[in-house]
């Protein structure tokens, strides 16, 4: 799968972008704040249909406009397909909306599009994949079962449903009410649990081993915490009995994935607390090496990857180590070299290895690198 052309109007300061993509990627290089960022955040908008910085629709309208599109166009072994999403004023100038079509088919439903187009997006703030709070892990979790497997997606919204409403069932002291949610909860949360308990079983070896080839090999460990009997819906009728007095005195559901986090420890601390900042990056990227890994296997096909910044703080020997693990080096073991975009100040400080067409981006705007314009 590999994108061949994007558009994007009006999209932060990108005004009106049409840029025909390589089949092997680009180095996007530019100064801070021209739009580097903004490119790879529009290419990256059709895989979620949202913010892969998790801005608001509303915070990526080029400012002063009334809304913004993007369009990608994805070839794949099976041909191409054309993704388009719009975001601004409804019908009569009121009100917001998304738009989203495929094939200039247009979905009632944003989650149709999903898998139209995989990539994975490696980000600065992904150390706080490690660094931070519990729910950006659950939200790794999530985003990447659910771009992967369409059941979890399913049971993901239902038990979001189920569970929101046995929420407000609680804050208005209606336990009866509250309870009635207690079978959905269990369906739907057991299969949350039991699919992040495969993931975690299956990832854990190879998240260990790919911070060890990035550079950092340290003893590093991950789980989820939280009740694993809860992968079974047996188990939650008597789980959730015990909490309904807790849940009644605090108005909220307290136990369930929606709770849960995925621990990272180094030698058995929390990697949060006692890692280095570059064994905290490490680990993040390595997070991210386990995206891609799960997102390939689930679609069959390799994700292009949109690398932003990530070079820049590497040294030589990291960056070398990490190309290669990206599957760009001649025998990296993986079996097709991903398309990769790779945005950087300077297209000189990136490893050799890379070796991709160069764009200059400038002011929102996107031109290929004459010759000369800079030697790598
Ligand atoms: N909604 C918007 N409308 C117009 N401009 C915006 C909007 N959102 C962000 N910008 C501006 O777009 C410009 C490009 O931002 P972007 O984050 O893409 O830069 P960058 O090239 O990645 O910079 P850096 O190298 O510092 O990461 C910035 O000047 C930013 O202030
Ligand atoms: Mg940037």
């Amino acid at each position: 799968m590999r994108a061949v052309h994007l558009d994007a109007h009006d999209f932060r300061n990108l005004r009106r972008l049409a840029l025909d993509l390589p089949a092997e990627g680009a180095v996007f290089f530019g100064d801070n704040g021209h739009g580097k960022t903004s490119l790879l955040e529009a290419m990256y908008y059709p895989v979620l249909l949202r913010s892969v910085r998790g801005a608001r629709d509303g915070d990526l309208v080029r400012r002063g406009e009334a809304g913004f599109f993007v369009r990608l166009v994805v070839a794949s072994a099976t041909g191409a397909t054309t993704i388009e999403a719009g975001f601004g004023h409804g019908s009569g100038g009121v009100g917001r909306q998304k738009r989203v079509a495929v094939d200039g088919a247009p979905l009632e439903r944003l989650t149709d599009a999903l898998g139209a187009w995989i990539a994975v997006a490696f980000l600065p703030s992904d150390v706080e994949l490690v660094s931070g709070g519990a729910a950006i892990r659950r939200q790794f979790l999530d985003r990447m079962l659910c771009l992967a497997d369409g059941e979890y997606l399913r049971a993901l919204r239902r038990y979001r449903a189920a569970l929101d409403q046995r929420n407000a069932a609680l804050r208005q002291g209606q336990p009866a009410a509250a309870w009635a949610f207690d079978p959905l909860l269990a369906k739907y949360g057991a299969m949350l649990v039991a699919r992040r308990q495969d993931w975690v079983s299956r990832s854990r070896g190879p998240w260990a081993e790919t911070c060890s080839a990035l550079g950092e090999p340290m003893p590093v460990f991950f789980e989820l915490t939280g009740d694993g009997s809860l992968g079974d819906p047996a188990a939650w009728p008597d789980a959730l009995g015990a909490a309904r007095v807790r849940d009644q005195q605090h108005r909220v559901t307290g136990l369930g994935p929606h709770r849960d986090d995925l621990s990272l420890t180094l030698d058995r601390a929390p990697l949060r607390v006692i890692g280095s900042t570059g064994q905290q990056r490490t680990a993040a990227i390595a997070l991210k090496l386990c995206e891609r890994d799960t997102l390939a296997q689930a679609a069959g096909q390799a994700p292009a990857l949109l690398l932003d910044d990530v070079f820049a703080e590497l040294d030589r020997d990291r960056q070398d180590r990490l190309a290669h693990r990206l599957g760009l080096g001649p025998d990296s073991g993986q079996p097709v070299r991903p398309q990769v975009f790779v945005t950087a100040p300077r297209a000189d400080e990136l490893p050799p290895l890379l070796d991709l067409p160069v764009y200059r981006v400038e002011h929102g705007a996107v031109s290929p690198a004459g010759l000369g314009a800079i030697s790598r």
